[in-house]
């Protein structure tokens, strides 16, 4: 009868595993002399199984000094790690490291290119500058909308006709609630009234642009992905004449003179009277051309007064605030101001096409 490891060469146990963890050189390594030196295969763990051939008193003197070894070998384990994943941090800090003083010359960067802004973006970033300037603040909403926002308060109750103009992408269908992508930015506008009656915080002038869903096959002029930048005002007397005079603003801020704006009149279930906004067209600036079918004029978005249904919805009184809204289609914003013949360039990512802006 004996034990694989005698009293007397526990201490060496402890002494030969220091050495050989001292010399681990890297976390991996480490690993592995644990399984070798602590794991079920060890030494150590056969010494324990063994244990029970040894009488009572042997056994506990004998169980003792095993578990003090291993209790010994463990901090010698957790002491080396610490150390080696300090010197592991450092090095990969070292190795990762970014000189941000680098100087990029001219012909390293002709070469390997550099990066910007998406035409889009640029578009978004340059439009909420313009509305900014005029004292509008920015506002953003999510893209999965209940029902309710996308259309019930915006006044268009189940089966509401007027549905049928967006081609609605539904995210889960039915009850209480379905949820959509949203098919226009429209929805925030009722998140922001809500908001404003809960906590009185009105009059509102902001900005809301945004990413928007539908299903629709892209062409020249749409896509299914796209976004939109929409516009509210809540405010006490606010006429038509205030919407029409911002749109004009806008208008002349954004593409510059010789563009102008004009109202025609329209239907939208959330606003009374509506409109659609069309601009000088870009092409032919006025003339008539192919683009604009000989009108002169392109169509950009929607606008009107908000309708008091849409104020009921969120628990603004009618009688007390008045507003006006509107909303278009940056994407196409983007396509009239470089005059991008087809707005399916736009999500292909051809870098040709992309670095022309
Ligand atoms: N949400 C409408 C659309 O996507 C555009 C629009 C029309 C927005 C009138 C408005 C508005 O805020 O008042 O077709």
């Amino acid at each position: 009868m004996g034990n694989v490891i005698a009293v007397d060469s526990i201490s060496k146990l402890v002494t030969d595993a220091r050495k050989e963890i001292q010399g681990a050189r890297s976390s991996a390594e480490l690993d592995q002399l644990e399984t070798k030196i602590l794991g079920k295969r060890s030494l150590l763990a056969m010494a324990h199984r063994e244990l029970g051939e040894l009488d009572l008193e042997q056994r506990k003197e004998h169980g003792r000094q095993l578990h003090e070894a291993r209790q010994a070998i463990e901090k010698i384990i957790e002491d080396k790690r610490a150390d080696v994943s300090k010197r592991e941090r450092e090095q990969r800090l070292i190795a990762e490291r970014v000189d941000l003083s680098e100087v990029i010359t001219d012909e390293v960067r002709s070469t390997i290119g550099r990066g910007k802004l998406h035409v889009v973006t640029q578009t978004c970033d340059t439009l909420v500058d313009v509305f900014v300037g005029m004292g509008f603040v920015v506002e953003e909403g999510p893209e999965a909308e209940t029902d309710w926002y996308n259309f019930e308060a915006l006044n268009m109750p189940p089966a509401h006709p007027a549905r049928s103009m967006w081609d609605t992408f539904y995210l889960e269908l039915g009850e209480p609630e379905s949820v959509v992508l949203r098919t226009h930015t429209s929805p925030v506008q009722i998140r922001l009234m809500e908001e404003a009656a809960r906590k009185s915080s009105l009059p509102i002038h902001a900005v809301m642009p945004g990413r928007c869903y539908r299903t629709e096959t892209p062409d020249a002029r749409h896509l299914a992905v796209f976004h939109q930048i929409e516009g509210l005002v809540v405010d006490e007397a606010i006429t038509f004449g205030d919407l029409a005079g911002t749109i004009e603003t806008f208008t002349r801020a954004y593409f510059g003179d010789g563009i102008h704006s004009r109202l025609r009149p329209s239907y939208f279930p959330f606003t009374e009277p509506s409109a659609e906004f069309e601009i000088t067209c870009t092409i032919c600036r006025g003339d008539g051309c192919r683009t604009c079918s000989g009108t002169g004029w392109i169509e950009l978005g929607g606008c009107g007064l908000v309708d008091p249904a849409v104020f009921d919805a969120v628990g603004i009184d009618s009688e007390e605030w008045s507003g006006f809204a509107f909303g278009f289609g940056i994407d196409r914003c983007a396509q009239m101001h470089y005059q991008i013949a087809d707005m399916r360039s736009l999500t292909e990512n051809d870098l040709r096409f992309m670095r022309r802006f």
